[in-house]
Protein backbone atom coordinates (compact mmCIF):
# COMPACT_ATOMS: atom_id res chain seq x y z
CA UNK A 1 0.00 0.00 0.00
CA UNK A 2 1.38 3.42 -0.96
CA UNK A 3 1.76 5.67 2.04
CA UNK A 4 1.28 9.20 2.14
CA UNK A 5 4.35 11.16 4.13
CA UNK A 6 3.73 14.29 6.07
CA UNK A 7 6.32 16.87 5.71
CA UNK A 8 5.75 19.47 8.75
CA UNK A 9 8.22 21.74 10.61
CA UNK A 10 6.66 23.09 13.89
CA UNK A 11 7.95 25.77 16.08
CA UNK A 12 6.09 27.49 19.42
CA UNK A 13 5.89 30.93 19.13
CA UNK A 14 6.60 33.59 22.17
CA UNK A 15 2.50 34.01 22.47
CA UNK A 16 2.75 29.82 22.33
CA UNK A 17 0.79 29.58 18.87
CA UNK A 18 1.96 27.07 16.58
CA UNK A 19 3.48 27.31 13.69
CA UNK A 20 3.45 25.03 10.56
CA UNK A 21 4.37 25.27 7.15
CA UNK A 22 4.46 22.42 4.73
CA UNK A 23 3.49 20.06 2.31
CA UNK A 24 1.49 16.60 2.18
CA UNK A 25 2.73 14.33 -0.87
CA UNK A 26 2.44 11.16 -2.08
CA UNK A 27 5.31 9.01 -1.42
CA UNK A 28 6.15 5.14 -1.17
CA UNK A 29 8.44 6.26 2.16
CA UNK A 30 7.54 4.06 5.16
CA UNK A 31 8.02 6.67 7.82
CA UNK A 32 5.71 9.38 9.12
CA UNK A 33 3.18 7.62 7.04
CA UNK A 34 -0.83 7.68 7.02
CA UNK A 35 -2.45 4.39 5.66
CA UNK A 36 -4.77 4.21 2.96
CA UNK A 37 -4.47 7.80 1.40
CA UNK A 38 -2.72 6.80 -1.60
CA UNK A 39 -3.60 7.84 -5.35
CA UNK A 40 -4.84 11.04 -4.62
CA UNK A 41 -5.90 13.90 -6.92
CA UNK A 42 -4.38 17.26 -6.42
CA UNK A 43 -5.35 19.57 -8.90
CA UNK A 44 -4.42 23.40 -8.75
CA UNK A 45 -6.77 25.48 -7.26
CA UNK A 46 -6.79 29.09 -5.18
CA UNK A 47 -5.06 30.11 -2.21
CA UNK A 48 -7.50 29.88 0.54
CA UNK A 49 -6.97 31.62 3.66
CA UNK A 50 -9.18 31.66 7.07
CA UNK A 51 -8.43 33.50 10.12
CA UNK A 52 -8.90 35.03 12.96
CA UNK A 53 -6.83 38.24 13.88
CA UNK A 54 -4.15 37.62 16.34
CA UNK A 55 -4.69 34.62 16.99
CA UNK A 56 -5.53 31.74 13.95
CA UNK A 57 -4.43 31.61 10.23
CA UNK A 58 -4.60 28.73 8.62
CA UNK A 59 -3.73 28.87 4.45
CA UNK A 60 -3.61 26.32 2.14
CA UNK A 61 -2.32 26.40 -1.69
CA UNK A 62 -3.34 23.71 -3.84
CA UNK A 63 0.04 23.72 -5.85
CA UNK A 64 -1.06 20.97 -7.83
CA UNK A 65 2.63 20.23 -8.36
CA UNK A 66 5.03 17.35 -6.96
CA UNK A 67 5.59 17.08 -4.04
CA UNK A 68 4.23 19.83 -2.94
CA UNK A 69 0.86 19.69 -4.32
CA UNK A 70 -0.78 20.83 -1.04
CA UNK A 71 0.74 23.39 0.95
CA UNK A 72 -0.29 24.46 4.19
CA UNK A 73 0.89 27.69 5.87
CA UNK A 74 -0.50 27.66 10.03
CA UNK A 75 0.07 29.63 12.71
CA UNK A 76 -3.07 28.31 15.25
CA UNK A 77 -3.79 26.89 18.54
CA UNK A 78 -3.62 23.42 18.98
CA UNK A 79 -7.35 22.61 18.77
CA UNK A 80 -7.18 23.94 15.46
CA UNK A 81 -4.19 21.79 14.58
CA UNK A 82 -5.70 18.75 16.35
CA UNK A 83 -8.61 19.19 14.17
CA UNK A 84 -6.86 19.70 10.93
CA UNK A 85 -4.21 16.49 11.79
CA UNK A 86 -7.27 14.15 12.59
CA UNK A 87 -9.29 15.58 9.39
CA UNK A 88 -5.78 15.28 7.04
CA UNK A 89 -5.52 11.99 8.35
CA UNK A 90 -8.54 10.69 5.88
CA UNK A 91 -7.59 12.40 3.38
CA UNK A 92 -4.85 14.94 2.52
CA UNK A 93 -7.00 17.33 0.72
CA UNK A 94 -9.04 19.50 2.40
CA UNK A 95 -11.72 19.80 -0.79
CA UNK A 96 -12.74 16.04 0.23
CA UNK A 97 -12.86 16.62 3.50
CA UNK A 98 -16.94 16.80 4.96
CA UNK A 99 -18.16 19.84 7.20
CA UNK A 100 -17.56 19.46 10.68
CA UNK A 101 -20.11 19.13 13.07
CA UNK A 102 -19.95 21.85 16.30
CA UNK A 103 -19.54 25.43 16.81
CA UNK A 104 -16.39 25.79 18.24
CA UNK A 105 -13.74 28.49 16.74
CA UNK A 106 -11.35 25.35 15.46
CA UNK A 107 -14.60 23.92 13.79
CA UNK A 108 -15.85 27.38 12.25
CA UNK A 109 -12.80 28.47 10.86
CA UNK A 110 -12.15 24.67 8.89
CA UNK A 111 -15.75 24.79 8.12
CA UNK A 112 -15.02 28.17 6.45
CA UNK A 113 -11.67 26.86 4.77
CA UNK A 114 -13.63 23.82 3.05
CA UNK A 115 -16.61 25.77 1.90
CA UNK A 116 -14.00 28.43 0.00
CA UNK A 117 -12.11 25.48 -1.35
CA UNK A 118 -15.25 25.05 -3.16
CA UNK A 119 -16.43 28.50 -3.88
CA UNK A 120 -19.43 28.15 -1.47
CA UNK A 121 -18.26 30.79 0.87
CA UNK A 122 -21.04 33.18 0.45
CA UNK A 123 -22.38 35.12 4.03
CA UNK A 124 -25.28 36.54 3.69
CA UNK A 125 -23.54 40.20 4.81
CA UNK A 126 -20.93 41.36 2.40
CA UNK A 127 -20.77 45.43 3.21
CA UNK A 128 -17.76 46.69 5.09
CA UNK A 129 -19.67 48.29 8.19
CA UNK A 130 -22.58 46.28 9.47
CA UNK A 131 -23.68 48.76 11.85
CA UNK A 132 -23.90 52.08 10.65
CA UNK A 133 -25.45 53.68 14.24
CA UNK A 134 -21.78 52.20 15.94
CA UNK A 135 -19.84 52.44 13.00
CA UNK A 136 -18.90 48.51 13.26
CA UNK A 137 -17.14 46.76 10.73
CA UNK A 138 -18.40 43.41 9.80
CA UNK A 139 -15.28 42.07 10.19
CA UNK A 140 -15.56 42.67 13.47
CA UNK A 141 -19.00 41.16 13.66
CA UNK A 142 -17.45 38.06 12.45
CA UNK A 143 -14.33 37.98 14.28
CA UNK A 144 -16.82 37.90 17.28
CA UNK A 145 -18.81 35.10 16.12
CA UNK A 146 -15.52 33.31 15.33
CA UNK A 147 -14.41 33.94 18.85
CA UNK A 148 -17.26 32.15 20.55
CA UNK A 149 -19.66 35.20 21.01
CA UNK A 150 -23.04 32.90 19.33
CA UNK A 151 -26.37 35.56 19.97
CA UNK A 152 -26.99 38.72 18.98
CA UNK A 153 -26.81 39.41 22.67
CA UNK A 154 -23.12 38.27 22.77
CA UNK A 155 -22.10 40.19 19.69
CA UNK A 156 -23.59 43.70 20.78
CA UNK A 157 -21.92 43.59 24.19
CA UNK A 158 -18.31 42.18 22.62
CA UNK A 159 -18.44 44.59 19.66
CA UNK A 160 -21.45 47.05 20.07
CA UNK A 161 -23.32 46.41 17.19
CA UNK A 162 -27.04 46.88 17.47
CA UNK A 163 -26.94 48.81 20.29
CA UNK A 164 -28.51 51.95 19.20
CA UNK A 165 -31.32 51.96 16.45
CA UNK A 166 -31.33 47.85 16.23
CA UNK A 167 -32.12 48.04 12.70
CA UNK A 168 -28.64 45.63 11.85
CA UNK A 169 -29.84 42.95 14.15
CA UNK A 170 -31.56 41.12 11.45
CA UNK A 171 -27.73 41.40 9.59
CA UNK A 172 -25.64 39.93 12.52
CA UNK A 173 -28.58 37.44 13.22
CA UNK A 174 -28.32 36.37 9.40
CA UNK A 175 -24.26 36.37 10.00
CA UNK A 176 -24.89 34.09 13.36
CA UNK A 177 -26.93 31.82 11.32
CA UNK A 178 -24.40 31.59 8.49
CA UNK A 179 -21.71 30.49 10.36
CA UNK A 180 -23.73 28.54 13.24
CA UNK A 181 -25.06 26.15 11.29
S1 LIG B 1 -27.48 50.38 12.62
FE1 LIG B 1 -26.78 49.16 14.26
S2 LIG B 1 -27.82 49.95 15.99
FE2 LIG B 1 -28.45 51.23 14.38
Amino acid sequence: MKSVETQKTASKSLSGENSITGSISNTTSSTNTISGSSAKVFPVGPIIHVSIPFRDHIQVEFTGKTPDPVHWTIKACSSCLNLLNLLQQKNPDPRTWALPVGNSHSHLLIRELILKSHGDWQPPYTADEICHCRGVPTEKVICAIKSGAHTTNEVSRVTQASTSCGTCRSDVQNLLDYFLK
